[in-house]
């Protein structure tokens, strides 16, 4: 892992951070992208680009001599279809499905060229079901999980594989954020919204740490992940078993 190159999205918080720092420790050169500086400057070790990835055209200045490309970078936003506001639907899908596509893109010839690469989507247990409210972040997760595919199917000769990671609910501030503004919402305690909203349909009933994501992260990337590709790697607390 010491010759690789890593660009990481959204890395400087939560699942980010923690792939970033993860892959660090395996020794890969880590390009840590984000819109956040401040975040950005709290990592050890890597390099940091401050880039706003929902601006496409932007994409391009980034470096594209990588071998591991990890997209991360996501947001939420809660609605009913029929208030989901449009300008937000299109911003996901391009920060979350096309900012991804473009990416991979312009990185697929470096890895074609090496006759090795590893492409790591950060989807969500949102990738394979659905939950009310989410339209625009489970249309995104659903694209993604065809992009990875299709990636795996035509980097295969190349020596690239594709994966999606699709974690349920992991402590990270994308939900630890929800907590609060849910239980004054609904006018429960913090607990109680974690226990009877979000942790519901999950079997196993605690949060993810970004650390146990990282991992899987490392080791769709590591010496045994040659023949693993155009999966989906389910950490759901058995959320999909259901
Ligand atoms: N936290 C969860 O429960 C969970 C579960 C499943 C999947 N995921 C996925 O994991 C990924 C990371 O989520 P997280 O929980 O670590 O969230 P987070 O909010 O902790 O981190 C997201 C990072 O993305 C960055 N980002 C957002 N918009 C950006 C933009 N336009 N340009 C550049 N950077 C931008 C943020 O600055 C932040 O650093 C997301 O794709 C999310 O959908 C999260």
């Amino acid at each position: 892992m010491e010759t690789r190159r890593a660009l990481v999205t959204g890395a400087a918080s939560g699942i980010g951070a923690a792939c970033a720092q993860r892959l660090a420790a395996d020794g890969v050169h880590v390009i840590a992208v984000d819109r956040d500086q401040a975040g950005l400057d709290a990592l050890d070790g890597v390099e940091t680009v401050v880039a706003d990835l929902s601006d496409l055209d932007g994409l391009s200045s980034l470096p594209t001599d990588i071998d591991i490309l990890v997209n991360n970078a996501g947001v939420q936003l809660v609605a009913p279809i029929e208030e989901f506001p449009p300008e937000r639907f299109s911003y996901i899908l391009r920060l979350m499905l096309e900012a991804p596509f473009r990416l991979i893109r312009q990185s697929l010839p470096h890895m074609y060229d090496a006759g090795w690469g590893r492409v790591v989507n950060i989807s969500s247990v949102h990738g394979l079901r659905a939950s009310p409210f989410k339209a625009a972040y489970v249309a995104a997760k659903h694209g993604l999980e065809g992009l990875s595919k299709v990636v795996a199917l035509e980097g295969a000769p190349h020596g690239v594989t594709s994966n999606c990671v699709n974690p349920a609910y992991v402590r990270t501030p994308l939900v630890t954020g929800q907590l609060a503004d849910q239980a004054a919402t609904h006018g429960l305690s913090e607990e109680e919204v974690l226990d009877k909203v979000m942790l519901q349909p999950v079997a196993v009933k605690r949060l993810i740490e970004p650390a146990e994501v990282a991992e899987v992260v490392a080791m769709l990337c590591g010496p045994a992940s040659t023949s693993i590709t155009g999966t989906s790697f389910v950490l759901d607390g058995g959320w999909t078993a259901h």
